[in-house]
């Protein structure tokens, strides 16, 4: 059966102050009060979680990061136990932004395993940073998926979510220009017989692959509806609450 639609809102390092954050999350969490048939996920930074998940508890919360490890000596980091302490039920692992600090698929495929044992629902996110004549780019997201979902037991990859994030396409990307659903619709397709090959086809068609980079209120009925998506992870336009709320209202206006 195939799960209900997700748009995330990835709100990276901000707003930069805690009335902003709350303001922002408030107004969201009174417009989308009615929202049926589309799962609302805001991952604000860390430091905001205690407190958002008191005002609301139709948005779910979702992470930026988490360690590695499940606890220890390892400064800075916060993991996916902790996490779940705070009822986050997603975690954004492998974002772009994170693997140009040094993120590998090694060190992200421990940090899913370690959300998955805390019961987290890990959104891994993939893309390649150009497109090549050759069509390399195919390969590398492969590889991503392959090296970052090794030795996941098939049982749990019903829990993760894909997110397909060309890093051209990213707002904050140098040069940066439009990805189309086209784009996304090959890709997604690609995503799923990969995933169907490291599962089964019955599980990867129940999982979940989202579309990410400079969706707008604008264009994402048409990732929706034609980039063979369920969801989409939304970082910029997400800041601007009458955006984001615009975009949950596009989502569950569609027909399935
Ligand atoms: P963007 O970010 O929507 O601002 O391009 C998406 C993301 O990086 O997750």
């Amino acid at each position: 059966m195939r799960k209900k639609k997700i748009i995330i809102g990835n709100w990276k390092m901000n707003p930069v102050t805690k009335k902003d954050a709350e303001k922002l999350f408030s107004i969201v969490a009174k417009n989308v009060s009615n929202i049926k048939r589309t799962e609302v996920v805001i991952a604000p930074p860390f430091v905001y979680l205690e407190k958002l998940k008191k005002i609301s508890k139709k948005i779910i919360l979702g992470a930026q990061n988490a360690g590695s490890e499940e606890m220890g000596a390892f400064t800075g980091e916060v993991s996916s136990v902790m996490l779940s302490g705070l009822d986050v039920k997603y975690v954004i692992l492998g974002h772009s932004e994170r693997r140009e600090m040094g993120e590998t698929n090694g060190s992200i495929n421990r940090k899913i395993k370690v959300a998955l044992s805390a019961n987290l629902s890990p959104v891994l996110c993939v893309g390649e940073k150009h497109r090549d004549e050759n069509h390399e780019y195919f390969n590398l997201v492969k590889t991503q998926i392959t090296e970052c979902l090794a030795g996941v037991p098939k049982n749990l990859f019903s829990k993760i979510i894909i997110a397909y994030e060309p890093v051209w396409a990213i707002s904050s990307t140098v040069n940066r220009h439009d990805a189309t659903s086209h784009d996304s619709l090959e890709m997604s397709i690609f995503i799923r017989k990969v995933l169907s090959i490291l599962s089964s086809p019955e599980i990867a068609s129940g999982m979940r692959i989202l579309y990410g980079g400079s969706v707008s209120e604008r264009d994402a009925g048409d990732f929706l509806m034609n980039g063979g998506v369920d969801g989409l992870l939304v970082g910029r336009a997400s800041l601007t609450a009458q955006k984001f709320i615009d975009i949950v209202n596009i989502c569950e206006a569609l027909k399935n």
